[in-house]
């Protein structure tokens, strides 16, 4: 099986799983939550060297106070554990997004995270929080402003590898797979430029159910695809 380098995940449908459980919204973080832990171990039995993650966006501030609150509790808690999984995985974990909007505790804990987990090597664990795709590019763009105000670089120096060494995801190779959990078929404004060639996988499964079988049929299905990247494909059988 041909098994892709980088697979990026929109983790969706929490709040739909515990509902049809009749269970609060809460619940179904806490067990989307428990989940995310246990695919670092799926994706590393299967090979997958790169794994990316959409756990909060931009406009999620717009729930409920009561629900944001809740996920900002989960945070803290999964980011302490997260280091014991980085450990046993041999695992570097970096978050992407703009940090600077959470409490103080909280980005010194992605901060420790990031710092005890920097050589480790056998995969690596992107976690997307407070991470807009539109975001990202403009704080990109910013950034490359000031450095061609400063007069470090000139414009016609621009090249898409620049472009990309100014995004959160600089030297983290594109992804070859998306999922999105829970049937929705939309970005929700996640990594725009970097989706730029990736096979896109939609499946009904809540993120709660979806585990290391889901995980196989979605790189099994991916497997049967024809990626040309604008090319023709070679025949194979000749
Ligand atoms: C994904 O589940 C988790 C986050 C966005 C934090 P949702 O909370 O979006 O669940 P649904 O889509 O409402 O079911
Ligand atoms: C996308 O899911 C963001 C995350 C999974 C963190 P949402 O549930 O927030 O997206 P929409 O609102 O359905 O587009
Ligand atoms: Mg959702």
């Amino acid at each position: 099986m041909n098994v892709p380098n980088h697979i990026a995940i929109i983790l969706d449908g929490n709040g739909r799983w515990a509902k049809a459980k009749g269970m609060p919204r809460s619940y179904g973080h806490v067990k989307g939550c428990a989940n995310l832990e246990k695919i670092c171990d799926h994706i590393k039995d299967v090979g997958v060297k790169y794994l990316t993650v959409y756990a909060f966006s931009t406009e999620n501030w717009k729930r409920s106070k009561e629900e944001v609150e809740g996920l900002m509790k989960l945070f803290r808690s999964y980011l302490k554990k997260c280091m014991k999984s980085a450990k046993k995985n041999n695992m570097r974990v970096k978050i992407i997004g703009d940090i600077t909007a959470f409490d103080e505790d909280i980005q010194q804990s992605i901060i420790e995270l990031e710092e005890y987990s920097k050589d480790f090597d056998s995969i690596y664990f992107q976690i997307a929080l407070n991470y807009g795709s539109r975001d990202e590019i403009k704080r990109a763009v910013r950034k490359l402003a000031k450095d061609v105000e400063n007069g470090e670089l000139k414009p016609e120096e621009i090249e898409e590898s620049t472009i990309e060494s100014y995004l959160d995801t600089a030297g983290i190779p594109d992804p070859d797979l998306l999922i999105r959990t829970s049937g929705e078929q939309r970005l929700s404004n996640y990594l725009l430029w970097q989706l730029a060639y990736t096979e896109f996988y939609f499946t009904d499964v809540a993120w709660p159910d979806f585990g290391k079988k889901e995980l196989i049929e979605a790189i099994e299905k991916y497997n049967g695809r024809d990626r040309r990247y604008g090319g023709v494909k070679e025949d194979t059988n000749v």
